[in-house]
């Protein structure tokens, strides 16, 4: 093989060595450096090839000088393509992948508008030196109705409105039942909030589904009164609904309670003009002072201890809250609703 043959090889090489390296450059600066090293006009490998041109027999140097000139500039094209690619963001080395198209929006998970009622009213109630609880279910006659003075021959225990299991336990119909699981498991001073899904044997409609959540509260101790129990859940009444929130406790009916209350709240606003707004009364919850009964189910002494009970909706809260007319809508998991209530 001739040397200028050799001479051609070896510019050959240099250029596919140079193309090789110049498609890998992730950057303008390794862009720049292969630029230096190949084509850069003082110690370019290149460019050195063209200036030791003059050392070669007269009649090899036209078709080396060509071929250099050729490869000097498939190399130049080379690198300002590059340039292009990596500026525009195309390619690198995934072809087909176009960092320029506008990105998807990310899918954030948010808290169900259900969930941060739950929270806000726990934030509530955790500040006031309550603590969480929770308790199964799945529940026995006992829990469920028994130990909260509810005998079994109330019409609330017919299978009308209880969902039985096979095995004779059933689908707690309330949250009540943490009440009497707490208390045989704790000597007072109780103080909790305990939320939870029950469930009923209800036609789904716009203020009923057959499985919603509730939260019970309840509080035992010496010297527990009518006045504790209506000066808290009116501090949270009107921490959860505003400071200028009207609560009204209404005589009412439950087994396990006595005296027995709902609890009323008007929300009032004022207008820009200084006069006020008021809602109609909204009623919030069941709640009353826990009766003697249901303490001695659970061994305390009901001369000693005394206490207050309370349980919500907080689907209906936050239906009430949020001005939503379907209850429904909370849990059908349609994530075009849920994500109007998404919070940063
Ligand atoms: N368990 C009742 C219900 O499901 C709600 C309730 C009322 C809970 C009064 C209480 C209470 O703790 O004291 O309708």
């Amino acid at each position: 093989m001739s040397g200028l043959e050799t001479s051609v090889e070896a510019l050959k090489r240099l250029e596919a060595e140079a193309l090789e390296a110049v498609a890998g450059a992730e950057d303008a600066g390794s862009l720049e450096d292969l630029r230096v090293l190949y084509v850069g006009r003082k110690d370019g490998k290149i460019s050195g090839v063209l200036r030791g041109l003059g050392k070669l027999p007269p009649q090899d140097r036209p078709v080396l000088g060509a071929e250099a000139n050729r490869v000097k500039a498939s190399v130049q094209r080379a690198l300002e393509e590059r340039k292009d690619e990596l500026a525009s963001g195309r390619k690198g080395r995934h072809p087909g992948l176009d960092l320029s198209l506008p990105g998807r929006p990310v899918w954030r998970g948010g808290r169900h508008p259900v969930t941060q009622v739950v929270d806000e009213i726990w934030e509530i109630f955790r500040s006031l030196g309550f603590t969480r609880a929770r308790g199964p279910e799945v529940e026995t006659d006992w829990y469920n109705f028994v130990a909260l003075n509810t005998p079994l021959d109330h019409p609330v225990v017919d299978e009308a409105d209880t969902l039985y299991l096979k095995s004779g336990l059933l689908l707690r119909t309330h949250t009540s039942p943490v009440q009497i699981r707490i208390m045989e498991r704790y000597e007072p001073p109780v103080r909790i909030i305990a939320p939870g899904m029950v469930y009923r044997r209800d036609t789904p409609d716009a203020t009923h589904t057959p499985a919603f959540l509730q939260l019970e509260g309840l509080v035992v101790d010496e010297g527990i009164t009518f006045v504790d129990f209506k000066a808290t859940l009116a501090e949270f009444a009107r921490r959860f609904w505003g400071p200028g929130t009207k609560v009204r406790f209404r005589p009412s009916f439950f087994p396990f309670t006595e005296p027995s209350a709902e609890v009323d709240v008007k929300r009032v606003a004022t207008r820009p003009d200084g006069s006020l707004e008021e809602t109609d009364w909204l009623e919030i919850m069941g709640a009353g002072m826990v009766d003697p009964a249901v303490l001695e189910n659970v061994g305390y002494d009901p001369e000693r201890y005394t206490g207050y009970a309370f349980g919500m909706g907080p689907a209906r809260m936050a239906a009430l809250k949020f001005g939503i007319r379907d209850i429904r809508m909370f849990y059908d998991n349609d994530i075009r609703f849920l994500s109007q209530f998404a919070q940063p």
